[in-house]
């Protein structure tokens, strides 16, 4: 993958994190992706006063591409205020498998010049998937 989509991958997911609703923790994420034909979705963490109802970032911004019919994605870039990368949740973990393949790139970044790239089976192994349910 080009250099120049991970960076816009990043500034896509910045911009998301813009509009983060995280009142409760003060922890902002942007997430954004892009799909096999090129097209980039965006996601911010949203958070509810009833705690537990919180959404995270990479997951709207999955629910977002899935819910307008894109199901397959070349890419995913994550980044919050942390001075460090920021590892998903087991949550978003799971939820990034079901749309995941072994290409699929994980960026994980710090700014636009310091990221890191994974694969889902790095951050999930031996995982439960679609394939243990014949789909
Ligand atoms: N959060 C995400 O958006 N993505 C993650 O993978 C880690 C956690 C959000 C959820 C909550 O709004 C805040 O960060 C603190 O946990």
């Amino acid at each position: 993958m080009e250099n120049k989509i991970i960076k816009q991958l990043i500034r896509e997911a910045e911009e998301a994190k813009k509009n983060s609703y995280s009142p409760y923790s003060n922890f902002r994420v942007g997430a954004s992706l892009i799909t096999k034909d090129g097209r980039i979705f965006r996601g911010t963490n949203v958070e509810n006063a009833s705690y537990g109802l919180a959404v995270c970032a990479e997951r709207n911004a999955i629910f977002t591409a899935v819910g307008l019919g894109y199901r397959t994605f070349d890419a995913i870039a994550i980044g919050s205020d942390l001075n460090d990368y920021t590892a998903p949740c087991g949550a978003c973990r799971q939820v990034i498998n079901e749309f995941a393949d072994s290409n699929t790139k994980i960026i994980l970044y710090k700014s636009e010049a310091d990221y890191k790239i994974y694969n889902i089976s790095e951050l999930l192994p031996f995982s439960f998937g679609p394939e243990a349910l014949g789909k």
